[in-house]
């Protein structure tokens, strides 16, 4: 077994190093990243306006782990495992509304709350009965309309995870927000890299020649929090129109939440990215898009205005992490060192991943 033990160790700012190759490239590392941070740290997985009725339901994979989330006969919002108590079946599939789980294999059927039924023809079946099976549940938490997941109990409540992020973006309110629709993208690499090229602007001027044209590339910072960092622009900027055009005015914030998610909050609408690992060098990127007015006309002109131009972005975005998987993957490369000006949010999430790792196999 590979020891990663000498790679966990925390980077100080003065001699600010990447991860090593090693935790990129290797189904090891995955494996303690799948137990550590994907099942131990809150996942959003949806919003309550995919959940507006008792019954209405769609499932998700939180780690390794198959979920529905589904609204209650109490109105409360639970996860439950997707695996059914018999032979593993899943108990649902897509999205949806039902008044009880049944399971696509053999027919058991659950009440909303996890609880097993009915079992087709089990009567006769000797030291079996029916209340002693129930689905188990994850954690789940509310914050402002979001729903997140957590297959562990999690080191961190989500006020704290995401505390001053409501006051900080007034007069925005994410309440207001309804979910609008989602684009995914699978992309050759780990998920750390694609997280890792988020948490900087250094690449903007080469990577992105249009995007650089509209943001003030100098005054590009990051500011570091506990759990997040944190970018924000104004944009009221009278020197550069095709702004103004584009994002409309007031302001426009951007936060990297570890381990693997992104608000981009602008004025009227906001985008979520949420980074998962479909391997150890396999990623697949869900962007998903809120509006807080979906029926006005201007909202369907700028969702198909917001559409075009975050698929350019991400496409010049993908095509630079899965050259840097390659690099990664050569054997010529270790851990280079990090810019001290520019990619400082890089160096806040890459230790909270040596830490949270640390802290798991410890
Ligand atoms: S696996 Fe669910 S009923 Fe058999
Ligand atoms: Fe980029």
């Amino acid at each position: 077994m590979l020891d990663f033990s000498e790679f966990l160790i925390e980077s100080s700012e003065d001699n600010a190093h990447a991860l090593h190759a090693s935790t990129y490239n290797t189904l090891e590392f995955l494996k303690f990243e799948q137990k550590a941070i994907f099942e131990k740290q809150w996942q959003l997985v949806g919003h309550v306006s995919q959940l507006k009725n008792t019954g209405d339901q769609f499932v998700v994979k939180v780690g390794k782990y198959p979920l529905v989330i589904v609204r209650n006969e109490d109105n409360g919002i639970r996860a439950l495992h997707n695996v059914c108590r018999h032979r593993a079946g899943p108990v649902a599939t897509g999205k949806g509304n039902s008044k009880v789980l049944r399971c696509k294999y053999h027919g058991w059927t659950y009440q909303l709350d996890g609880q097993l039924r009915s079992a087709p023809e089990m009567q006769s079946t000797p030291n079996f009965e029916v209340c002693q099976h129930k689905l188990p549940e994850a954690f789940v938490e509310i914050w402002q309309g979001f729903i997140f997941a957590s297959i562990d109990k999690p080191d961190v409540d989500i006020e704290h995870l995401l505390a001053n992020i409501v006051e900080t973006i007034k007069p925005i309110n994410l309440e207001n927000f309804s979910f609008s629709h989602r684009d995914e993208y699978i992309i050759d690499c780990n998920w750390k890299v694609y997280m890792d090229n988020y948490l900087e602007g250094y690449h903007l001027p080469h990577v992105h020649p249009g995007l650089n044209k509209l943001l003030d590339y100098r005054s590009y910072d990051t500011k570091l929090f506990e759990w997040y960092s944190y970018q924000y622009s104004p944009l009221e900027n009278e020197s550069n129109n095709q702004a103004d055009i584009y994002y409309g005015e007031g302001s426009a914030h951007y936060y990297c939440i570890f381990p693997n998610l992104m608000l981009n909050i602008l004025p009227g609408r906001l985008q979520t990215n949420i980074i998962l690992p479909e391997g150890h060098q396999k990623t697949k990127i869900l962007f998903d898009y809120y509006y807080a007015d979906l029926e006005s006309e201007s909202t369907k002109k700028l969702i198909k205005k917001d559409t075009e131009f975050s698929d350019e972005v991400q496409q010049e975005d993908i095509d630079i992490c899965e050259k840097v998987q390659v690099g990664l993957n050569s054997g010529s490369y270790q851990a280079g060192r990090l810019c001290s000006k520019r990619e400082m949010g890089v160096l806040h999430f890459q230790n909270l991943v040596r830490r949270t790792i640390s802290k798991h196999l410890k």
